[in-house]
């Protein structure tokens, strides 16, 4: 084998180690992207190769070139930068709020919170924003619907409708002179989609004219005594007034507070009978003065000390 020969061998050694070093291995993305699908299956790549990056699902390329290249074994620098898609805002929810458990970006969430009043309906409990926007529609709030609410016996209210929207107001009345709501006159439709308070009753109120042992009759209402009827009654002279002398007429047809009572008044006693009790009671009244005195008298004295 010639000399020249033996150049030529090694020179093509020489040529293949080269070639082996300016290649570059399989190169790794910033951060959200990856290698285009056109090199993923490429585990080493030439001099002067180049590849190109793409932003993952959910993100979008923010500047940058997507391109590297590879020479002298070295890839240059990745410059793509790739930022989590937002979907924005979504519309806003008419008597409600639309929640974000984060924010408008790829895989946040929101729900939609109702007014009080008003409840959630159609549409999607939680919509997601996903590489194609929002998930779907979120739902809308619907005001808060009441039943009639129950009739009463003797009485009716109105308006009287089919349904009626939370806060609307029913006003009952009794269909009878002389009978009384006992209760609220107004219900309202409230947030659990009832009236409340319950109905009213119409009840008959009639209290009885008042009969009072050694009483007469002063002023007030006369038979037949409604709701909050008032009369007044004295005591007959040598009686003397137990109770209020005024009473009223209650729902329960009740006078209130109870009647009086008109009690005969004792007859004075005679004074020999008296003298003794009056110096008995005289007694404390005159330990009083005397205390007084020893006060006032003390004060005197610690005074002049
Ligand atoms: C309703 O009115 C009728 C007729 O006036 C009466 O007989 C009845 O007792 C009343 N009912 C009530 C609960 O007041
Ligand atoms: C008024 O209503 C209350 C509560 O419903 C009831 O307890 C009471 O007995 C009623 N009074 C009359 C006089 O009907
Ligand atoms: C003792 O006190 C009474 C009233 O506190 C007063 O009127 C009187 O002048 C006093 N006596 C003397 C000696 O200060």
């Amino acid at each position: 084998m010639g000399v020249a020969a033996l150049f030529l061998l090694s020179s093509l050694c020489l040529f293949a180690v080269t070639a082996q070093a300016q290649q570059c291995s399989k190169p790794s993305g910033g951060p959200n992207m990856d290698l285009k699908s056109d090199y993923i299956t490429e585990t080493t790549f030439a001099d002067g190769a180049t590849v190109a990056f793409s932003c993952n699902p959910g993100y979008r390329a923010a500047g940058g070139s997507s391109t590297i290249t590879c020479t002298a074994g070295q890839w240059s620098a990745v410059l793509l930068r790739c930022e989590r898609k937002n979907c924005g805002a979504l519309p806003e929810v008419t008597n409600g709020d639309v929640i974000y458990t984060d924010g408008t970006e790829f895989g946040d969430t929101a729900k939609v919170q109702c007014k009080p009043g008003y409840n959630p309906v159609g549409g999607s409990a939680v919509v997601r924003c996903e590489v194609e926007g929002w998930s779907s529609r979120l739902q809308t709030c619907e005001v808060v619907k009441c039943v009639p609410p129950g009739g009463i016996v003797n009485g009716t209210f109105s308006p009287m409708k089919e349904s009626y929207d939370y806060r609307e107001v029913v006003r009952y009345s009794c269909s009878k002179d002389f009978l009384v709501l006992n209760g609220s006159r107004e219900l309202i439709c409230s947030e659990n989609e009832n009236f409340s308070p319950a109905p009213p009753t119409c009840v008959w109120v009639e209290c009885k004219d008042p009969v009072i042992q050694n009483a007469e009759f002063e002023s007030g209402s006369r038979p037949p005594h409604r709701l909050n009827s008032v009369v007044t009654y004295s005591c007959k002279p040598g009686y003397k007034m137990e109770g209020p002398s005024t009473v009223t007429c209650n729902l329960n047809s009740q006078w209130s507070p109870s009647l009086p009572k008109c009690n005969k008044i004792a007859k004075p006693t005679p004074p020999s009978t008296t003298s003794t009790t009056t110096s008995t009671t005289a007694t404390p009244t005159g330990t009083e003065h005397n205390l007084l005195f020893l006060v006032k008298k003390k004060e005197n004295v610690t005074f002049f000390l």
